[in-house]
C-alpha cells in the first residue's frame, strides 16, 4: 500500500466521475469508482430479494459481491455475476437505493477492504464520497469537488437529454438537493471535506479545466 493515492470526493453531479476518469487516464493509475460497489450491492440486493433495510444482509451481500471492472477507452464496463450492468447501476432507482445502502454502516465496513484493495502501482485515483475521510486518511492529496446544485442539475439535464431522456430541472434539482442532504447528514461516514483536503468548485469551469488543475497540483505536492 505504497502506491501514491489522489481522492476525489463531492457530491453527485459535480463532474467526480468524468475528472476522476480523465485525471487516472492521464497519468496512468488506477481507478475505483467507489460509488459504483455501493450500486452494485444495492442491484446484487434486489436480485437475491434481500431486502434495502436488512443491514446484515446487505452486509454479506457486499461482502460477497461478485463484479468485475473491464477498462476500456471511453468507460469501465461493470459485470456483476458475469452479466453486464453498465447501464442498469446508473438509473435513478438504483442510484437511490444505493444512497440508502451507503447509510448503513455494516455494508460500508464490509466494502472498506474492497475499496483499499484498489490502490496499486503506480498510483490510484479514487472517487466517491468518503475516499479522503475514511478509505484513504492518508493520501498525499485530497479534493473537494463541487458545483453548485442548480449547476449539477443543468449538467444532469444535459446527460439525460443525450441519452434521449426528458426531465424537468426541478424536478432533478430537488433530486439532488435530497440525495445531497441524505449523504451529508448520515451519521457514518457522511459527506464533507476532510480536513487537509483543497475544495474547488467546478461550477465555472470545464472539464480540461478542473483536469488540468488537479494534474498541477499533483506535481506540486509530488
Ligand atoms: O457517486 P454515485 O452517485 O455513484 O454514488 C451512489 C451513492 O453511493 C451515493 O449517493 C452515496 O450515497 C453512496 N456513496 C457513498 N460513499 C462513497 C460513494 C458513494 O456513500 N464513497
Amino acid at each position: 500500500d505504497t502506491a501514491p493515492v489522489l481522492t476525489i470526493d463531492g457530491p453527485g453531479g459535480a463532474g467526480k466521475g468524468t475528472i476522476s476518469r480523465l485525471v487516472a487516464e492521464r497519468l496512468g493509475w488506477h481507478l475505483l469508482d467507489s460509488g459504483a460497489l455501493y450500486r452494485l450491492t444495492a442491484l446484487a440486493a434486489v436480485k437475491h430479494e434481500v431486502p434495502l433495510d436488512d443491514e446484515a444482509g446487505l452486509a454479506e451481500v457486499a461482502v460477497g459481491l461478485d463484479v468485475l471492472f473491464v477498462a476500456e477507452p471511453e468507460s469501465t464496463r461493470v459485470l456483476l455475476e458475469g452479466e453486464d450492468a453498465t447501464g442498469t447501476i446508473r438509473t435513478e432507482q438504483v442510484g437511490d437505493a444505493a444512497s440508502r445502502v451507503a447509510a448503513l454502516p455494516a455494508v460500508r465496513q464490509a466494502l472498506l477492504q474492497r475499496q483499499r484493495d484498489f490502490r496499486k502501482p503506480p498510483g490510484l485515483v479514487a472517487d466517491g464520497r468518503d475516499m479522503g475521510t475514511v478509505v484513504f486518511t492518508e493520501a498525499p492529496l485530497k479534493i473537494f469537488l463541487t458545483a453548485s446544485a442548480e449547476e449539477r442539475a443543468h449538467r444532469r439535464q444535459r446527460q439525460l437529454q443525450e441519452a434521449g431522456v426528458d426531465a424537468s430541472l426541478s424536478s432533478l434539482l430537488k433530486e439532488i438537493q435530497a440525495r445531497d442532504a441524505r449523504d451529508m447528514q448520515r451519521s457514518v461516514a457522511p459527506l464533507k471535506p476532510a480536513d487537509d483536503a483543497i475544495t474547488l468548485d467546478t461550477t465555472r469551469l470545464t472539464i480540461p479545466e478542473v483536469v488540468d488543475r488537479l494534474t498541477e497540483l499533483l506535481t506540486e505536492r509530488g
